[in-house]
């Protein structure tokens, strides 16, 4: 077992994966490959975009009461949702891809440079118990999807 980590710690290793994802996408050199690749990525950005928006984001939100950067969060998981929607439709479609990468890259700074830090100031936020939470949530979902 790796060593327990708070939750913010637990999403940016998602968004991690995620950019390493991206960078296999576009190293692939078959549409067989890319096909996996998307399926991967957009599997792993819903549930990751899915355990912020019922888990992290409210209790940042109680804690904090930073709703403007909590409304900005969502509304940015709104719009990759979108382009994820249509790369399932069309998973070699390489513009698509790069414009999801866009999106993700810019939610993701303001999470890492924004709401991260202000998460690890914030009082009464219980980082590591909501990192138990997230990973149990993910879990669920991931079995989910695998069925
Ligand atoms: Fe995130
Ligand atoms: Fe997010």
């Amino acid at each position: 077992m790796p060593q327990q980590q708070d939750a913010c710690t637990l999403l940016d290793e998602e968004h991690n994966k995620a950019m390493r994802l991206f960078e296999q996408y576009k190293a692939a050199h078959d549409d067989n490959r890319k096909r996996l690749v998307a399926s991967e990525l957009c599997q792993d950005l819903l549930v990751h975009m899915q355990i912020e928006d019922e888990i992290f984001y409210p209790a940042f939100q109680r804690a904090t009461s930073d709703a403007p950067l909590v409304q900005e969060s969502t509304r940015e998981h709104k719009e990759a949702r979108e382009l994820i929607a249509k790369l399932e439709q069309n998973p070699i479609d390489a513009r698509l891809m790069l414009e999801l990468e866009d999106v993700i890259l810019d939610h993701v700074n303001d999470e890492r440079e924004k709401m991260f830090p202000e998460a690890r100031k914030a009082k009464g936020l219980d980082l590591m118990g909501l990192a138990v939470q997230l990973e149990a949530r993910r879990s669920e979902l991931m079995a989910a999807h695998a069925a």
